[in-house]
């Protein structure tokens, strides 16, 4: 459950700007760092990979969901990324819909407005209920 973990801010940030140093971005230049806390206590992170196809770069929320997955699963609590300046980012559109299958009840995200509730990044988000409701 969320709440039954606390959030170390410091530490997902640390991590997180830690990653940027592991990017691969030849093309854009812009390296990302992202982590976050998941339900059990565990930290997940990543870094963004990008491809001479520049379409099929791997954003740094690839990478996390990725170690979330193989490291056992489980459900985000709190989700941070950063720029090259270590600078809090917002995720893009389409990891924002990455995350938000992953996101557990109470999932934060640190935004330069400041910690908010993951509904307000991503309100109405399309998830796995909507499959579940027309499935047969
Ligand atoms: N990028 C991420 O890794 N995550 C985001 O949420 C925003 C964008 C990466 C993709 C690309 O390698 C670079 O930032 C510039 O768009």
């Amino acid at each position: 459950m969320a709440d039954a973990v606390s959030v170390d801010w410091e530490a997902l940030l640390a991590e997180a700007r830690r990653m940027t140093g592991h990017a691969y971005v030849p093309y854009s230049g812009y390296p990302v760092g992202a982590a976050a806390l998941v339900d059990d206590g565990r930290t997940v992170s990543g870094c963004n990979v990008e491809n001479a196809g520049y379409g099929v770069t791997l954003c740094a929320e690839c990478g996390l969901v990725s170690e979330l997955a193989k490291t056992g699963g489980g459900s985000l609590v709190a989700f941070v990324c950063v720029n090259k300046a270590g600078d809090v980012i917002m995720p893009c559109g389409r990891c924002r819909q990455l995350l938000h299958e992953h996101a557990g009840a109470g999932f934060v995200i640190r935004t330069p407005q400041g910690d908010l509730p993951w509904e307000d990044v991503l309100p109405q988000g399309f998830g796995p209920q909507d499959l579940e409701r027309v499935r047969p």
